[in-house]
């Protein structure tokens, strides 16, 4: 039985025999933020099904394909699409490709998501860095035996690493200040992930609100636990596409999402493209 991690490097080995590029940073574009992706120069588009062990999205507004290429003159590989556990894909599989973009040569991983806003004062349509996650989605992505293979800087690749910069303050400052520098408005919060599928109740979201949770999602934290075992930095970004249950008297669509994804376009773009040349090579 191949492991994990042959498996991760036969996706890598098929990966190089179609581009000779080499991405310092990984970016997962979440619901609605897919066409970041024509962003890339010279994009060299490689669709997960060609990919060996890679998983397949079944979820609308995930286009599941990889694209290699550069924005700004940073190498980068640009995942439209990701799986989610309430899919029904066990978490390993979830967070293949994130295992893959770093043994890839990616140091830096920019997670993206579609979730729903707790706090009042941080409006549908806003735009968040995340500062922090609670992962209350009952696993674990690092579960199973350790592997120090995955490391990409030394010191990574530990069974028990440290979760409190999994966001990085450097590049959380970068995209703060490039926001100011735009003149548009970014809050940081707290992530919470939930399995999902459904959306929360209202109960719940008081729950997660008095636990200190801003944002709530079914995404990203596992990504991220992956991404730090392997000792990659990472910056996450959640666009705020519905209020989260009970805080308004809306009820939650998934095509609001999607919606949402359209009308903020512009500034996502212009905020990751100003983003990218300023991240600091490992
Ligand atoms: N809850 C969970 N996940 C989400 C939401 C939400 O309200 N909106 C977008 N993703």
């Amino acid at each position: 039985m191949p492991t994990l991690y042959d498996q991760a490097q036969s996706a890598v080995d098929y990966l190089r025999s179609q581009t000779s590029i080499s991405p310092r940073v990984g970016i997962i574009l979440g619901s609605g933020l897919g066409s970041f992706a024509s962003q890339v120069a010279d994009p060299v588009i490689v669709p997960y099904a060609a990919i060996p062990h890679f998983p397949q999205s079944t979820v609308v507004g995930h286009s599941g394909q990889l694209v290699l290429g550069s924005i700004g003159g940073v190498p980068v590989a640009v995942m439209q699409g990701r799986v989610h556990a309430y899919e029904g894909y066990p978490i390993a599989e979830v967070t293949f490709p994130a295992r893959v973009l770093g043994l890839l040569g990616c140091t830096t991983l920019i997670v993206t998501n579609a979730a729903g806003g707790i706090r009042p004062d941080i409006p549908q349509g806003s735009l968040v860095v995340i500062s922090d996650h609670i992962n209350l989605t009952g696993t674990n992505a690092a579960l199973g035996p350790n592997e120090p293979r995955f490391a990409v800087v030394p010191g990574a690749g530990q069974r028990f690493f440290d979760m409190s910069t999994a966001y990085s303050p450097a590049l959380r400052n970068i995209a703060m200040q490039e926001a100011t520098r735009q003149g548009f408005a970014l809050t940081e919060g707290v992530y919470l992930a939930v399995l999902g599928p459904s959306f929360e109740t209202p109960a719940e979201i008081r729950a997660f609100r008095t636990l200190g949770a801003d944002l709530v999602g079914m995404s990203t934290v596992h990504e991220v636990i992956v991404a730090r075992h392997m000792g990659i930095s990472v910056l996450g970004i959640s666009l705020v596409t519905n209020m989260a249950a009970g805080v308004t008297n809306e009820t939650i669509h998934h095509e609001d999402v999607i919606e949402i994804g359209r009308r903020v376009e512009r500034q996502f773009t212009s905020l990751l493209t100003s983003i990218l040349p300023q991240i600091p090579a490992v």
